[in-house]
């Protein structure tokens, strides 16, 4: 059953396609996405957990939730996506979530690691834009929702890959944003710190402990969400969920930026 208002305060409300949708932030849109009313398309490699959150969601929110299978590290799979995206004619909402870290350094990681995260953190999310946006401009409404990462604000050296990809989809989630302004779509780049989810419990996350940073820099996937979905309309293209997130993020900026306007880059 609908119990909440859309965040957009739309009428006939059509379907919001997640990527990342088998466990924690991605997970979290849907149920929330759910909660007001939008049939959903779940993206990830686990069929099981998509299985079993399509089942709960549809009987707890009477919503149409299809599982689709992809590994986005694989081209076809793109494609595949790509296809789905383009047979749908109701795409109102887009989130590009699906992601990994690693915990090795640069040269420790096999170069084809490299590439599949940067194909499941930006070739992705550039080739479902692509598809997307034509339907969503033509029917002048639509939210894209790009998961970045503070590391894109912060530009940590610490994990090269990562803060690399990451910072791609933040810089292109803000130029595709004036390319189509004044056309009904908001497009906001998310960029969480520290979230419990699954994210470091994965294998390359191995060696990473929680209790390494203060439980206070944490934040869970609930409010991450919530705070995402809420600041869309204030059309803002960067959002840092969480005060405290703001202020470090904010702080590390300055002195990256120190550096590159004195041309010391990092
Ligand atoms: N947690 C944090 O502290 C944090 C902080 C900043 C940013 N983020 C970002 O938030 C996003 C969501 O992460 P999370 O924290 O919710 O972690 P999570 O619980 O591990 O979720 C990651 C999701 O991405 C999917 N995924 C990973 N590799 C994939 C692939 N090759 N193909 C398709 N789907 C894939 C996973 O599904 P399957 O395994 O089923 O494929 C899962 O649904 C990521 O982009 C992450 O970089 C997280």
């Amino acid at each position: 059953m609908k119990v909440k208002e859309n965040f957009m305060e739309w009428e006939n409300l059509g379907i919001a396609l997640i990527t990342g949708a088998s466990s924690g932030i991605g997970a979290e849109f849907a149920h929330q996405l759910a909660a007001q009313g939008f049939d959903l398309v779940l993206v990830a490699r686990r069929k099981n957990k998509l299985d079993t959150l399509s089942k709960e969601l549809q009987e707890k929110f009477l919503v149409n939730a299809e599982v689709f299978v992809a590994n986005l590290s694989n081209m076809d799979d793109n494609e595949k996506v790509v296809a789905k995206i383009l047979e749908i004619d109701n795409l109102d909402v887009l989130i590009n979530n699906a992601g990994f870290g690693i915990t090795n350094t640069f040269l420790q990681i096999d170069l084809k690691r490299h590439i599949d995260m940067i194909n499941v953190h930006f070739t992705s999310t550039v080739m479902f834009c692509h598809a997307a946006l034509p339907g969503m401009i033509k029917r002048k409404r639509g939210v894209i929702i790009n998961t970045s990462s503070t590391a894109a604000i912060h530009r940590s050296p610490m994990s090269v890959m990562y803060t690399t990809t990451k910072s791609a989809v933040t810089v292109f989630s803000e130029l595709i944003k004036e390319r189509i302004k004044g056309k009904g779509i908001y497009i906001q780049s998310l960029c969480p710190g520290f979230t419990y989810s699954e994210f470091h419990d994965t294998e390359s996350m191995q060696g990473f402990q929680r209790n390494w940073f203060p439980k206070e820099n944490w934040m869970n996937a609930e409010d991450v969400v919530s705070l995402s979905l809420d600041a869309v309309k204030n059309g803002e293209v960067i959002f840092i969920p969480g005060e405290l997130n703001m202020q470090y993020t904010k702080s590390l900026r300055r002195k990256s930026m120190d550096n590159y306007l004195n041309a010391k880059i990092l």
